[in-house]
């Protein structure tokens, strides 16, 4: 084996040029770690490098070009070649992760992703090595950083228009923030992790997600008031032998783990019988911080042998789910109103966990969380009661994770 460690990197933008500045800068300590040189044998972007050179050389490929093709495919011909690959694509691993994960098998070759999910916070290598071998019930992460920065702003008072602007800013929302703030970017992060935790070959189609958009500061405010603060949250967890992966905004009370986590960071909570929970958290996003999750993969790749990926079970995805709720409401301030309000939830048997009332002249702002029902209830309680005649807007209602580790 040569002293050299030969790494060809696709792509060199903000990580892969922060990349090839760490891996100069950490040169000598990855050879202490390893007795190996990391030596960069060639560089890929659009108009420059070529990929056949730069395969034929490296024994390991870093992938940071980002999206589908034409990353799917030098990642693919790496991997048949034998050579180990590095990549931080969500993209690429959510939606063929299988294909991926065969071709490293069956060639021998390492396939590593830390970056992919939450940055720098190193959830990847907790699945696969530390729990693999723990049956995890389920996990919570807030694993976008533009949408947790944006929701903190919203937190303090700004609408969610000036908590966007100030999010592109700041560098943390890209111009085009769709992807961020529909919830698709968290739902490709939880296919990966549902992959790992559950063995469930979970494609990001698979994925029901909600985003950020439609949400209001009002909502935020009020529901302080009754001790929640509001995250984007991806779910992936064990439920009546079946599995649910989701993504969407939900309230949380102050002993979560997740309620403390704000501005652009990002968090994973563990919950397993045998663990408890564990929640480990960092930057999820930036040139710097993801370079050196993908120079942490390369340094594992030269070390060790990869945990091998668990066998793809059958599972079934679950849609209804149960879940607590709180529900928004503007009405005449009149009697009866709660009453009415309360006996059509009890018909579909929700029952009322707390309320809030506010005083607006003749309206009334009318808060409260109830307790776990299947969304497809709670709806149709909400359709008959968005009929009637004191309602003076439609009701909202945003999911509540009732759990709390204190
Ligand atoms: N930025 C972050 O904070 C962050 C965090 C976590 C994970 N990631 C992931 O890291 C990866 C890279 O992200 P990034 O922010 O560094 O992206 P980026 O700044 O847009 O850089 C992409 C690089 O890929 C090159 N490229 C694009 N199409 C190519 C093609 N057809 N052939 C060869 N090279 C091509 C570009 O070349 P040109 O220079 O010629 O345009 C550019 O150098 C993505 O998978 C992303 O999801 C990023």
């Amino acid at each position: 084996m040569s002293a050299e460690f030969k790494i060809g990197v696709l792509g060199a933008g903000t990580v892969g040029s922060a990349f090839a500045g760490l891996l100069q800068e950490r040169a000598s300590e990855v050879q202490s770690l390893t007795g190996r040189t990391p030596v960069l044998c060639g560089v890929l972007t659009r108009d420059k490098g070529s990929f056949p050179e730069i395969l034929a050389e490296a024994e390991l490929i870093v992938e940071l070009i980002g999206g589908i093709e034409p990353a799917r495919e030098y990642v693919l011909r790496s991997l048949t070649a034998g050579k180990h690959v590095v990549s931080a694509n969500k993209q690429l691993l959510s939606q063929h992760g299988e294909e991926l994960f065969e071709a490293a098998s069956e060639h021998g070759a390492q396939l590593r992703y830390e970056a992919a999910v939450a940055g720098v916070v190193p959830v990847i290598r907790v699945l696969s090595e530390s729990l693999a071998a723990t049956r995890i019930e389920r996990i919570h992460g807030i694993v976008n950083g533009t949408t947790n920065f944006i929701l903190t702003e919203m937190e303090r008072g700004a609408s969610y228009e000036q908590a966007l602007a100030e999010a592109q800013r700041q560098g943390y929302a890209e111009a085009d923030p769709s992807d961020d703030v529909s919830g698709r970017d968290a739902a490709a992060k939880m296919a990966i992790l549902a992959r790992l935790a559950f063995g469930a070959p979970v494609r990001l189609d698979q994925v029901p997600y909600e985003g950020i958009e439609h949400l209001q500061s009002d909502d935020l405010r009020y529901a302080r008031e009754l001790g929640l603060g509001l995250k984007l949250i991806g779910t992936a967890e064990r439920l009546n032998g079946g599995l649910s992966v989701r993504v969407h905004p939900a309230f949380l009370y102050a002993g979560h783990p997740l309620a403390s986590v704000s501005g652009p960071f990002n968090a994973v909570t563990v919950e397993s019988d045998a663990i408890t929970e564990i929640t480990m958290s960092g930057p999820g996003a930036g040139g710097v911080q993801t370079a050196s999750a993908v120079l942490g993969d390369l340094v594992s790749v030269m070390l060790t042998p990869a945990a091998k990926i668990p066998p793809a079970t059958s599972f079934e995805l679950l849609g209804d789910v149960r879940s607590a709720f709180y529900i928004h409401m503007e009405v005449a301030d009149r009697p009866g109103v709660l009453g009415t309000v309360a006996h059509l939830l009890g018909d579909v048997g929700a029952s009322i966990k707390s309320v809030a009332q506010w005083g607006l002249g003749d309206n009334a702002r009318l808060v409260m969380v109830i307790h776990p029902l299947e969304e497809s209830r709670l709806r149709s309680a909400l359709a008959r009661i968005a009929e009637l005649d004191f309602l003076h807007s439609t009701p909202r209602a945003i999911r509540v994770i009732e759990e709390e580790f204190v």
